[in-house]
């Protein structure tokens, strides 16, 4: 695992709050999975200039816990354009809030597709 975050900054910022917990007091991953969708969203709808929505999601790995106050930051890097699909790569680092060490807690590979207005595949540059 990489010691130190993606080049760039990260797509989006945010802190996890205790209303984001699991059962055992550690953030819900589906929370996190619902960030790095955000993140990697963000950057499927400014390549596709419009809509585009999540089709498939690979290699979903939870390397580590995220605890309550961390400073989460999502790095999503466009890594493939097909004709109508974008693949993006996410990475998910925490940093808690008292320190400046930032360590990888997840990663995952996101297909996104560009849509029309009638919600059907659509050129991603067309
Ligand atoms: C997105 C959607 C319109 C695509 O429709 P479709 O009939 O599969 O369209 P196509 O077969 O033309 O495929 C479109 C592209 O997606 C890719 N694709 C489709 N399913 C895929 C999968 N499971 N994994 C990776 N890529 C996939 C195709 O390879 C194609 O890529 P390309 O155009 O770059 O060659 C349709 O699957 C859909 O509406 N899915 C639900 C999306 C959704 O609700 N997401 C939110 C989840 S909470």
């Amino acid at each position: 695992m990489p010691d130190s975050t993606p080049p760039g900054d990260p797509t989006i910022r945010t802190i996890a709050m205790p209303a984001d917990t699991n059962p055992a007091g550690d953030i819900f991953g589906g929370w996190l999975m619902s960030q790095m969708d955000l993140a990697a969203g963000t950057v499927a709808a400014l390549t596709a200039r419009g809509r585009a929505s999540t089709v498939a999601v690979e290699g979903m790995k939870f390397h580590r816990p995220v605890k309550v106050g961390d400073e989460v930051s999502l790095y999503a890097d466009l890594s493939h354009v097909g004709r109508s699909s974008m693949r993006i790569h996410v990475e998910a680092w925490r940093r808690p809030r008292d320190s400046d060490v930032s360590m990888q807690v997840t990663e995952a590979t996101f297909t996104f597709v560009a849509l029309d207005e009638n919600g059907a595949a659509r050129p991603v540059r067309g």
